[in-house]
């Protein structure tokens, strides 16, 4: 899913006008490669097998959307036997070695070129719930101003993948069909219904992808246990957010929070608390937010333009990382509250890949 969105965003931004593309396949080589729109080399002919290591070490760049386990298998092969090539992926395989750079590039410009004078031959693109969170609130965290913060997160299906995303589909769907003929009635009991509903959650429906149900439920446990009461997912926030971002010592930042699966289809939404450095107006943490990078959007703390402006509806499909509810908490001062919304497959994981790749070939 993640590579068909970064082959559509890169045809829609022209990219394959600049590169020489041979396109790969794990699961079939020999068929017909993409027809891509103004490739430089002309026709990218067909499909190679995504696991000969000898045909991927002539490239100087790889860019794949294959997953971790694939990363580690490949890209573990080609460095030992000396590949000195560019790889960009998207997976968590690579993103926390030290030889490697989190790309984001809006926020993180400056590591990434960093990295490319130094000889940094890893480009990984982060967690979606943090890049997100990052595109959102650069204005706020790149001028050193977080001390701390915490963020809820409520993560769409397709951070599961595909087949998640068909299977949140089909919940609703058996929901709705226990009850239609109720629901078509309206002197029928909304109690009855409710129970009809619940019993088929809690009984027959198909809930194999997610492992319980999502639609008419929610989940609060993302990726992997690791054993400390805190998950994988939440544990990324924090170790990302300071890697992206190059602070450690004293400008290190303290993230951490809850991340939760909710029944929305593509867009990551994060409700934040952060406790900032600084005593600042909402309106210069607003100007900061909307004059840190041209896609993050401030979006008025009134009902209306939140019910309209900040849902994963809004988001989603656009590359606007829309960000409101900015007011502060009755903490204190320094306290704020924000709440963001981004589609993941976009800034949360196809377009600083493409983005990346344009910076290495000395497109942007
Ligand atoms: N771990 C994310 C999720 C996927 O499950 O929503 C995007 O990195």
């Amino acid at each position: 899913m993640v590579g068909s969105v970064l082959m559509q965003r890169m045809q829609d931004e022209g990219d394959f006008a600049n590169i020489n593309p041979v396109f790969f396949s794990t699961s079939n080589a020999g068929g017909a490669a993409p027809a891509v729109a103004g490739s430089a080399g002309g026709d990218a002919g067909k499909l190679e097998d995504a696991f000969d290591v000898d045909a991927l070490a002539k490239l100087p760049i790889i860019v794949t959307a294959q997953g971790g386990d694939y990363t580690k298998q490949v890209h573990g092969e080609l460095r030992s036997r000396g590949w000195d090539g560019l790889w960009i992926d998207a997976a968590s395989t690579l993103r926390m070695n030290d030889d490697s750079i989190i790309v984001l590039d809006p926020i993180n410009r400056d590591v990434i070129d960093a990295g490319l004078s130094g000889g940094v031959k890893d480009y990984i693109g982060g967690n979606c719930t943090v890049s997100c969170m990052l595109m959102g609130l650069g204005g706020l965290f790149k001028n050193g101003l977080v001390e701390w913060g915490t963020s809820m997160t409520y993560q769409a299906a397709s951070g599961g993948g595909a087949r998640h995303m068909r299977e949140l589909l089909s919940q609703f769907g058996t929901l709705n069909a226990q009850v239609s003929p109720e629901l078509d009635d309206p002197a029928s009991a909304i109690l009855d219904i409710d129970r009809k509903v619940l019993a088929h959650q809690r009984t027959d429906i198909d809930a194999t992808q997610f492992g319980v149900p999502l639609a008419g439920s929610l989940i609060p446990w993302i990726d992997a246990d690791l054993g400390n009461g805190q998950s994988k997912e939440e544990w990324k926030a924090g170790v990302e957010t300071n890697k992206i971002l190059g602070t450690s010592g004293d400008q290190h930042i303290i993230m951490d929070g809850l991340c939760i699966r909710i029944g929305a289809m593509r867009s990551h939404s994060q409700a934040l608390t952060l406790k900032l450095r600084e005593d600042l107006s909402v309106a210069e943490i607003e100007k900061l937010l909307d004059a840190d990078n041209e896609w993050a959007k401030v979006v008025p703390n009134s009902k209306d333009a939140s019910m309209s402006q900040l849902t994963p509806v809004a988001a989603s499909g656009t590359l606007d990382i829309p960000v409101g509810r900015i007011r502060k908490l009755e903490m204190g001062p320094q306290y704020i509250s924000a709440f963001t919304v981004g589609d993941q497959l976009l800034w949360g994981a196809a377009e600083p890949l493409r983005r990346m790749l344009n910076i290495a070939t000395g497109n942007l």
